[in-house]
């Protein structure tokens, strides 16, 4: 190896090194950095996205448009991108594909609001607290068969399989939770799967999916799928902590709002299981009643802070984050993989 004076000459020789010092110039820290980088990229998904949700019928577009205007973070177009570029796709599936998998998600939001009875949604009012459930559902409906009807023109069946799988999951997820209402006896297990169904398996086939579009080999999907899944837990963990602790106005959703459902994710979990015995009946009747008050939900935090429940829950979403990075170390150093890293530290950090 020949001694440069400036220390750089020597490594001219290592192309590779070069390369990868050129590409910590400019760090991708956070998810701004991440928007930056591949601005391009996201105004063509959200240019596929207007253009998917056309429709003749304008209570369509009148919720589609709401919708829209509401923000919302596209976590999951996003890593649909990050995936592609991982993979060096370079065609125009995977912009397709980005709006499909919004468009699945907007659907169970959808749904899923007239189950939880949510007024607000991405900072503002909820579809159903503006056309009703009805028009909410049936608009759901929509937007979900027109994902589908998108992906079938792909003419890929692995897609329209991994799709069918995940949306099948994904409305089990929820039919599990359903059944398990106010059920204080529900175990992390269960909550687990829960979450795995809901919401972990569509982000899962999201970066499954790029590589499908990119031909890899059934080892790298497997890994995109890991890296999807864990990511996807940790950030489902993470909405279930910001249910309590976050501010309204940057959620963008009611706070409480999970306890005020009987819905027992891991915080509550952590606390009936640790809480004492003179505690335990007055948690069961906050779960039992439905009707939540300023005071139960204080209490409840309360005893979350006694009980540390909510950094019991932030350390099990740190595990999965550490295990999507591990996955991610194997590959080599790129722009997408540390974008890939900054959007899964985004996903407990996250603050809405
Ligand atoms: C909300 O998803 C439902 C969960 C799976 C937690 P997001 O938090 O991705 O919602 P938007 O798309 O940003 O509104
Ligand atoms: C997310 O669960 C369910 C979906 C996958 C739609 P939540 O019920 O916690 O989602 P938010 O908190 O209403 O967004
Ligand atoms: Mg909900
Ligand atoms: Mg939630």
């Amino acid at each position: 190896m020949s001694n440069g004076k400036n220390g750089l000459t020597k490594w001219t020789q290592y192309p590779n090194i070069v390369r990868l010092m050129k590409l910590h110039e400019k760090p991708i820290n956070t998810i701004s950095d991440v928007w930056d980088i591949y601005r391009e990229d996201f105004k063509r998904v959200e240019a596929q996205i207007i253009e998917d949700l056309d429709s003749e019928v304008s209570l369509i577009n009148d919720v589609g448009y709401h919708l829209l205007k509401g923000g919302g973070k596209r976590f999951r177009p996003l890593l649909m991108i990050l995936c592609s570029r991982l993979c060096n796709y370079h065609g125009a599936d995977d912009i397709i594909l980005a709006s499909v998998v919004e468009f699945i998600h907007i659907a169970t939001l959808l749904h899923d609001d007239v189950v939880d009875e949510a007024d607000v949604r991405r900072g503002q009012p909820a579809a159903r607290s503006i056309w009703g459930n009805q028009a909410s559902i049936l608009v759901g409906d929509y937007v979900y068969s027109k994902a589908l009807y998108k992906a079938v023109t792909l003419r890929n069946q692995e897609v329209n399989e991994i799709l069918s799988t995940t949306t099948k999951k994904m409305s089990e997820g929820e039919l599990l939770q359903l059944s398990k209402t106010a059920d204080t006896n529900i175990t992390e297990e269960e909550y687990l799967k829960i979450i795995d169904s809901k919401t972990a398996t569509l982000i899962a086939a999201t970066c499954r999916l790029a590589g499908v579009i990119s031909d890899a080999a059934e080892e790298a999907k497997n890994s995109l799928t890991r890296i999807g899944w864990n990511i996807g837990m940790a950030f489902q963990l993470a909405d279930d902590t910001l249910d309590y602790t976050a501010t309204k106005e940057r959620l963008g959703k009611t706070l409480g709002k999970d306890l005020s459902e009987g819905k027992i994710t891991l915080p509550l979990l952590h606390l009936l299981k640790n809480c004492s015995n003179d505690e335990q009946p007055l948690i069961h009747r906050i779960i039992k009643e439905g009707d939540i008050k300023n005071e139960d939900l204080e209490f409840i935090q309360a005893l979350f802070k006694k009980y540390n429940s909510i950094n019991y829950s932030l350390t099990k979403a740190k595990g999965y984050i550490k295990t999507a990075k591990q996955e991610l170390s194997d590959y080599e150093d790129s722009t997408a993989k540390q974008a890939l890293i900054a959007v899964a530290n985004y996903a407990i950090t996250r603050d809405l």
